[in-house]
């Protein structure tokens, strides 16, 4: 069994608890809340064993196995670093780190101390995933895709009423492209690879944070569009059109249940499945762990690096910065803490400035990263 410590009591946590029903190697043990009362009511909601109201002493108990960042994003690095420290497999959720930089810190340190690293992505394990990836070659050649992921945000509202909510703080690495436009970059390159050209245009707050944007990835004859907002709303889709067809789904997180293979008529060719797409991710980061699968766990991690990567390239076109981009990698580390030690050639090179490229980028492989 493989146990698992919470860290947060947000709505994501509670998403975590309904999806670990489903996956019977995994169990809940421990909870972590800034708010010992908050988290008590959360064990108890829960059945949770344990509360724990500091992390050192979570990360001290020696019966868990797993932590689960359910932390705003620009918590993720310096606890998932604590995790991986403490030789805890971790599970962040989306987006992975702020930034690349923290990305490579993360999976340096998870080489160090023998553990592994996932990101709660809810897409690609879904069988509607495969589905859709199945079909793609019936539709082909791919000439645009476009995915429409806009929610308002009652944290709008809050912003506009003076406060500061993390998801639009460049303190918390908030912004619509980080936390809509992320599932349409995850399915954009789990489809297709690393784009060769990117483009981002955004709706900035005046501290750089992107309310809206659009996205332009583009490939050899073909070109992505994300659009999302936190601000604006439209019903969520996505629209893959090819030469000879196109594939429709109305969702973009969610169960991709309706998809619709439209050749002259349309036909519904997504299945029933049994339960969210927490749950099938769930199932597989359970499954890699235990089997100790390292080649599926290295598919995994080389998607998250081009995911990382057009993440960043996207933010520096529209100019967004977060303040986690301003660290030094010196100051990641407390003066009690120790820097995870890695090998001189597991170090990477700075990435580069974003720049428009004609050819199909490369990237370090993900197996060298971690070498
Ligand atoms: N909300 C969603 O529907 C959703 C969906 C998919 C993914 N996500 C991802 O889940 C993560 C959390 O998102 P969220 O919207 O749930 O965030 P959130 O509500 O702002 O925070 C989640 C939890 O983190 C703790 N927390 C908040 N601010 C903190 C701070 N300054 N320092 C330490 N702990 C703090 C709180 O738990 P305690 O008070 O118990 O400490 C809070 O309940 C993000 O990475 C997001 O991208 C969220």
């Amino acid at each position: 069994m493989l146990n698992v410590g919470i860290l947060g009591t947000g709505m994501i946590s509670e998403g975590f608890m309904e999806a670990v029903k489903f996956v019977p190697s995994m169990k809940v043990s421990a909870i972590l809340s800034r708010d010992l009362e908050k988290g008590k009511a959360f064990a108890f909601k829960y059945t949770i064993e344990k509360t724990y109201n500091e992390i050192d002493l979570l990360l001290k108990d020696k019966d868990i196995d797993i932590i689960y960042i359910g932390l705003p994003n620009s918590l993720h690095y310096e606890m998932a670093l604590k995790a991986l420290q403490a030789n805890k497999h971790v599970i962040v959720e989306k987006p992975f780190t702020s930034n690349m930089k923290e990305f490579i810190s993360l999976i340096e340190a998870s080489v160090t101390h023998k553990v592994q690293i996932f990101e709660m992505n809810r897409v690609l394990h879904l069988p509607n995933f495969k589905v859709l990836k199945e079909h793609i070659k019936d539709i082909a050649p791919i000439r645009l895709v476009t995915i429409n992921f806009c929610k308002y945000s009652r944290k709008y509202d809050d912003y506009l009423a003076g406060k500061d909510p993390n998801v639009f703080s460049d303190e918390f690495s908030g912004g619509a492209l980080v936390d809509l436009g992320v599932y349409g970059v995850h399915l954009v390159s789990a489809l297709f690879g690393a784009p060769q050209e990117i483009n981002y245009v955004a709706s900035k707050l005046p501290n750089s944070i992107d309310s809206s944007g659009i996205l332009t990835m583009s490939y050899e004859g073909m070109i992505c569009t994300c659009i999302q907002s936190k601000n604006s709303k439209s019903d969520p889709k996505i629209v893959i059109q090819g030469e000879k067809g196109s594939l429709i789904v109305n969702s973009v997180s969610g169960l991709l249940e309706n998809v619709e293979l439209d050749q002259s008529t349309k036909t519904n060719i997504g299945l029933k499945q049994e339960s969210d797409g927490m749950a099938y991710t769930l199932k597989e980061i359970a499954r890699i762990i235990e089997e100790k699968d390292e080649k599926a766990y290295l598919i995994e991690l080389d998607h998250i690096q081009t995911v990382m990567s057009i993440l960043d390239e996207a933010r520096a076109c529209a100019g967004i910065v977060f303040k986690a981009d301003l660290k030094k990698k010196k100051h990641w580390f407390s003066k009690k803490e120790k820097a995870p030690k890695v090998k001189k050639e597991a170090k990477i090179k700075k990435e580069p400035k974003p720049k428009k490229e004609k050819k199909a980028k490369t990237k370090k492989p993900i197996d060298k990263v971690r070498s």
